[in-house]
């Protein structure tokens, strides 16, 4: 299940995506918001973060006018690797080595067409872990406390 929302400045990118989410018949779950008027960025951050962060969804994909803020907001959800990509190359390499589990688009930076695409490579690449796991294990003891780098 993927988990996916935005504030007014991503949802023409939001809805791209949920275009293709059912296309390919992926499960997802819509957090928000569903009109342009102006809301708080934080709130659907938090909400698609905290699903992925308990494990209701495997991935998470949250859209902001540049992708920026959101990112900001669902990082400080325990256990979320929120990444702000723009091309292709950044989409598949924040899974392959970061093992990314949100991903995060701006809608003032990016057309639906590439959110679209990013989103496709995002979901269909896998983590490499070997030396990439010892480096994200860094971040999670970052995240706890106990790094000692
Ligand atoms: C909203 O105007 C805008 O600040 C928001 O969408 C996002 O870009 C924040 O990072």
């Amino acid at each position: 299940m993927i988990a996916i929302g935005c504030d007014h400045g991503g949802i023409h990118i939001k809805n791209a995506v949920i275009g293709y989410l059912k296309e390919n018949h992926i499960e997802y779950h819509d957090f928000g918001c569903y009109t342009e008027e102006s809301v708080d960025y934080p709130v659907y951050a938090y909400q698609v973060a905290s699903a992925v962060s308990k494990g209701e969804a495997e991935l998470g994909i949250i859209c902001c006018g540049t992708g920026i803020g959101v990112s900001m907001a669902a990082n400080k959800v325990k256990g979320i690797r929120a990444a702000v990509v723009c091309d292709e190359f950044c989409a598949e390499m924040t899974r392959r080595h970061n093992n990314a589990n949100v991903l995060c688009m701006g809608g003032r930076v990016i057309d639906e067409e590439k959110a679209v695409k990013l989103a496709s490579i995002f979901l269909n690449t896998e983590f490499e872990g070997g030396r990439h796991q010892k480096r994200v294990d860094m971040i999670t003891a970052i995240e706890n406390g106990s790094f000692e780098g």
